[in-house]
């Protein structure tokens, strides 16, 4: 069964009745443009064919019931106590986008809804933005409002910013939200300007999962977007994109190894993205691959968000036939990497790369072929 089906038919099992909203937003795989979001730069993800779906119907009175699919869990509040410290963690996401909904003044109703899906769970591929921004679809549904694709993706990272208290940047929402089929997205996190890129027929966009969990992933991202934001002060700019590396080089002392690193990571790795898109364009692959290898080592050794396991996955995928090049992906410290892999030598790619990767860490990876899809959507049913 799939996801959307399973989803459908948990609804009936447990409310014995039909959903009247079925809401979908999909996760995203970031191809090149990492952690540059927060630095006013470039990024290059897609919306993937995996999403979380949300199917529900409203009540008369302001009370919310919640069952979740993944966590086989069932959870009940009312609207006015979005807050409650007492709430299952699961919970927190979708509770958010309902709390931002409220503060902007929608008149969302209580409902009962069930929440499935097949994004792999802190694993960098955003399901967290995915639970956000289905949420907000159906806020806005059941309060017969409706919203642009870029603000649904801006009230995404509000409630990050303010509910859950992750200061991330707009890459994961903007792509839940705006993915176009088949295309990647270049996103200018500073115009929020948008330009789909089509992802060539030639290539695979396949996912490896190291399966290790993120850890440190809260704090030190934090402490790297600090460290952005003081190198950039210390350069005299608003933003590291506004930075030039012969800037960089003229200050390097006065930054310090580890601010250095740090922006130097940023610059570089904008000039990559923009590069990238335009070479993904021309069905350029090869020069592609070369920037996703580049970028993997830079987040390594400059930036320092790679873990031991990344860096095994991204090394066993590089040395294999036909691949054009990986990197980790997302904000690192575990999670998954990406590859750019020709069409035809996908199964052999992952045959090789799943066990070897086994026998060095221990660790059972899992690798999906994904398709770069549509963003979020909201259907009435019957
Ligand atoms: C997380 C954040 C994004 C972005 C990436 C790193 O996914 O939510 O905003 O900063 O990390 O590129």
């Amino acid at each position: 069964m799939s996801i959307r089906q399973t989803t459908l038919y948990t609804f009936h099992k447990q409310f014995a009745t039909d959903p009247a909203w079925l809401a979908r937003a999909p996760g995203r795989v970031n191809l090149i443009g990492e952690h540059t979001d927060y630095n006013d730069g470039f990024v290059l993800p897609a919306a993937i064919d995996r999403a979380i779906y949300v199917a529900a119907r409203p009540r008369q009175d302001s009370t919310v019931t919640l069952v979740s699919v993944d966590f086989d869990d069932r959870t009940t509040f009312t609207l006015e106590h979005l807050d409650d410290p007492d709430l299952p963690g699961w919970s927190r996401y979708p509770r958010g986008a309902l709390w931002w909904l409220r503060e902007h003044g929608y008149a969302v109703p209580g409902f009962d809804a069930v929440m499935g899906g097949d994004i792999p769970v802190a694993a960098g591929l955003s399901s967290s933005a995915a639970v956000e921004v289905v949420m907000l679809e159906l806020g806005l549904a059941l309060a017969g409002a409706s919203m642009s694709q870029r603000d649904k993706a801006l009230a995404g990272v509000e409630v990050e910013h303010q509910f859950i208290g992750m200061p991330c940047g707009v890459m994961d929402q903007m792509a839940s939200a705006m993915g176009v089929d088949q295309h990647a997205l270049l996103i200018d996190c500073r115009s929020l300007d948008t330009k789909s890129i089509p992802v060539p027929d030639g290539a695979s966009i396949v996912i490896m999962d190291t399966t290790k969990k993120r850890g440190l992933v809260d704090s030190e991202y934090a402490l790297r977007r600090q460290q952005c934001e003081a190198a950039a002060a210390q350069l005299g700019v608003p933003a590291l994109r506004d930075a030039s590396l012969e800037q960089l080089e003229n200050a390097k002392d006065a930054l310090g190894d580890v601010l250095y690193r740090r922006a130097k990571h940023i610059i570089t790795e904008n000039s990559r993205t923009h590069a990238a898109a335009i070479m993904l364009e021309a069905g350029g692959l090869k020069t592609v691959g070369q920037a996703l290898q580049d970028s993997h080592i830079s987040l390594r050794d400059d930036y320092e968000v790679s873990c031991a396991e990344l860096d095994v996955m991204v090394e066993l995928a590089n040395t294999q036939s036909g691949c054009y090049g990986a990197r980790m992906t997302g904000a690192g410290f575990g999670g998954c990497a990406v590859a750019l892999v020709q069409n035809d030598v996908v199964e052999p790619f992952t045959a090789a790369v799943a066990p070897a990767y086994q026998e060095r860490t221990g660790l059972t990876p899992q690798i999906y072929v994904c398709q770069a899809g549509p963003g979020s959507s909201i259907e009435r049913l019957g």
